[in-house]
């Protein structure tokens, strides 16, 4: 067999791990495999170089993807004929698969390609870890980890100025770094997309707390949070990728200044944005790359097509790319209820 690999979307820690994984697998059934370059772009485009146990050596542990990546949507109205394109590079390649390594843009095109009846299996990455039937994506352990640390660290600055850390990490439409990491680091307040919140009772928080005795704070934001209507006016980063995705940032600023001019109390903002989702991968994630990437492999070989393979519990299974994409992956409420046990 001839199958064709791509890392599409956002980039993240554990995705060589999946390439070094795919390669190991086909090339130890016999297959060869063909790496494309920048994602949907590199089928687009056909920018196709072979991977080899050699050329593949040494990236279990590196961040980022040796591929490249973009958000290139080859169904976007500016792309002619992005199908046709497709189909041609599936054509000259000889390929008898395509293991689409990304979240819902890159698999929402996976998606598509599968209905048109090219054959296409899918990988869950993103640090957001917001794909259903997947309990957890590639590089979210990771960048809850580098997370933790970053609050771990803000805790000591922010108790010896008496002040009120506000961190803003990634996630978009579900705050599952932003729970996770919270909880693990602490937090007294965490305020993710699925759970709008009120900023008066943030500060009733705030001020609790230091009735308390406590004279600093930690409140952990997820770029996605929106305040309850009304109260509160966020700002967006501006602009749109060709997915149709806005650039947000500035829930982290905005609250900044709220806050401060709220409580009274010192504030300061930190935007980890991009630290979240670079350098080597944790153990978790370069397990779950490797198991995923094997099993991608072997999902082509028995003749699958438009699924995606998943952890569910311990287990690692095939599931309908359909299924996984109809709806995002939110943070569960009972565990959102758990976090705001430690709040105030
Ligand atoms: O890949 C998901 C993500 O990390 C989101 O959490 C974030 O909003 C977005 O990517 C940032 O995208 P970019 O790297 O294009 O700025």
């Amino acid at each position: 067999m001839r199958i064709g690999i791509l890392t599409g979307g956002g980039d993240c820690p554990g995705l060589n791990a999946a390439i070094r994984a795919i390669v190991r697998r086909a090339v130890v059934r016999g297959d060869q495999t063909i790496g494309f370059a920048n994602g949907w772009a590199g089928m687009l485009e056909d920018q196709a170089r072979p991977l080899s146990i050699e050329s593949t050596a040494g990236i279990l542990a590196r961040g980022g993807t040796i591929l490249g990546t973009s958000r290139t949507n080859p169904f976007a109205q500016e792309v002619e004929d992005g199908l046709g394109r497709i189909r041609a590079t599936f054509a000259a390649h000889a390929l008898d698969g395509l293991i689409a390594i990304g979240g819902e843009d890159t698999l929402g095109v996976a998606l598509k390609l599968a209905e048109a009846e090219l054959p296409v299996v899918g990988i869950p990455k993103t640090i957001d870890n917001d794909i259903s039937e997947t309990d957890y994506t590639i590089g979210f352990q990771t960048a809850v980890a580098i997370v933790a640390e970053a609050i771990d660290r803000l805790h000591s600055t922010a108790e010896s100025h008496h002040r009120v850390m506000v961190v803003e990490v990634m996630g978009r439409h579900a705050g599952w770094i932003a729970t996770h990491a919270g909880i693990a680091g602490g937090a007294d307040a965490i305020l993710i997309p699925e759970q709008p919140f009120d900023i008066e009772s943030v500060c009733r928080h705030l001020r609790t707390r230091r009735e308390r005795g406590r004279s600093f704070s930690i409140v952990v934001a997820a770029e996605g949070a929106i305040p309850r209507a009304g109260n509160l006016q966020v700002r967006s980063g501006g602009g749109r990728d060709s997915f149709g995705h806005v650039r947000l940032g500035g829930i982290g600023i905005t609250l900044e200044e709220a806050i401060e001019q709220r409580t009274g109390f010192e504030t300061r903002a930190t935007i980890l944005g991009h630290v979240q989702r670079g350098g080597t991968p944790s153990a978790f994630d370069r397990v779950l790359a490797t198991r995923l990437g094997v099993a991608a492999v072997d999902a082509i070989a028995a003749g699958e097509s438009g699924v995606m393979v998943a952890l569910q519990g311990t287990a690692i299974r095939t599931v309908s790319l359909q299924r996984a994409l109809s709806a995002p992956k939110l943070v569960d409420p009972d565990l959102y209820a758990t976090a705001e046990v430690f709040f105030g």
